[in-house]
């Protein structure tokens, strides 16, 4: 077994559940719903359910117990680039390979598209009855992902990148704003595969998993910086060389781009020595770590 089969099976599968949640094109207000389904179908790598799933197939959790937490990352995610890319903040006009939600809808209806899909993931993670989740689990998750996606995780981080433009920030500024802007959706997305089951999980797992997203998270975010440089706009489906554009404090800015190869790596080291003891149904959590340090887009 590989990696590429199960991500295609998994960006499947994430795909048609989100296609099913998110209002069809025909409701009321039809050019909403044709926005936010625009922006969330057919694009992205889909990182942040894969997590999901794979993390359920580490602890044997069946894939449908894991569908609405996948989703729900993933629209937060979708969300967050909606906003990422409007002319107030990183004023990005390609995503994905297609022009970002505002410059096809505007900016007032991509703010909305953008609130719209962040409060259909909350309503997917509390309503989905597919699966026997028990309620409280049910209530951690959401404290879990709205922590993450809140003004202490993501948007937080969001405020420190946007007020950090055009100063020095030193290594651990950096890294806070990683942590906080791009690691802390990873994170929650590793949490909530390993909470979407019928019983409440070891502790010690819980944490080896938890060691395991906080590395991922934050080597995601230094590849993004390192792929800002190196890869084209065509392989990235969005403008290559934005960061440095802006202005951006990014990990090659400060430590160089072997500087910050080299830091994507130790990350990994780490990540893969935190799934010790976790035996080979985690292989394929191993293998999307080696993805997210060496992907090419
Ligand atoms: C881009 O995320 C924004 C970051 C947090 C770095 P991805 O690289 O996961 O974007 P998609 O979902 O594949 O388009
Ligand atoms: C975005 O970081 C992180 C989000 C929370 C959306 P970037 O601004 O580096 O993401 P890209 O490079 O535009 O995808
Ligand atoms: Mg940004
Ligand atoms: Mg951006
Ligand atoms: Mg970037």
């Amino acid at each position: 077994m590989q990696l590429k089969p199960l991500m295609t099976e998994y960006q499947q599968r994430v795909e048609q559940c989100m296609a099913h949640f998110l209002p069809a094109p025909h409701i009321q207000p039809q050019r909403l719903h044709e926005a936010m389904r625009y922006t969330v179908l057919g694009g992205g790598k889909r990182v942040r359910p894969l997590l999901v799933y794979l993390t359920g197939k580490a602890l044997d959790i069946q894939a449908d117990y894991l569908d609405a937490p996948a989703c729900a990352v993933e629209l937060i995610h979708a969300y967050s680039l909606v906003h990422d890319d409007l002319p107030c903040m990183d004023d990005d006009d390609l995503r994905r390979g297609k022009p970002t939600c505002h410059v096809v809808y505007g900016e007032a209806m991509a703010t909305l598209v953008g609130d719209g899909l962040q409060t259909l993931a909350f309503q997917v993670l509390a309503k989905h009855n597919h699966a026997n989740i028990p309620a409280e689990q049910r209530l951690r998750m959401l404290d879990i992902l709205s922590m993450a996606s809140g003004s202490r995780g993501m948007v937080g981080g969001q405020v420190i990148d946007m007020e950090a433009v055009g100063q020095s920030l030193n290594l651990t500024e950096l890294e806070n704003m990683h942590i906080h802007k791009t690691g802390a959706l990873i994170c929650a997305s590793v949490k909530l595969g390993a909470l979407a089951c019928e019983t409440a999980l070891d502790n010690s797992i819980f944490e080896k998993l938890g060691h395991y997203a906080k590395c991922i998270g934050l080597a995601f975010q230094v590849q993004d910086d390192i792929l800002d440089i190196e890869a084209d706009t065509d392989t990235l489906g969005k403008p290559q060389g934005a960061d440095q554009a802006l202005n951006k404090p990014t990990y090659p800015s400060l430590l160089g781009l072997s500087g910050a190869k080299q830091m994507a790596g130790d990350l990994l080291e780490q990540a893969l020595s935190s799934l010790d003891g976790l035996g080979s149904q985690a292989d394929p959590l191993r293998w999307l770590a080696s993805y997210i340090v060496t992907r090419g887009y």
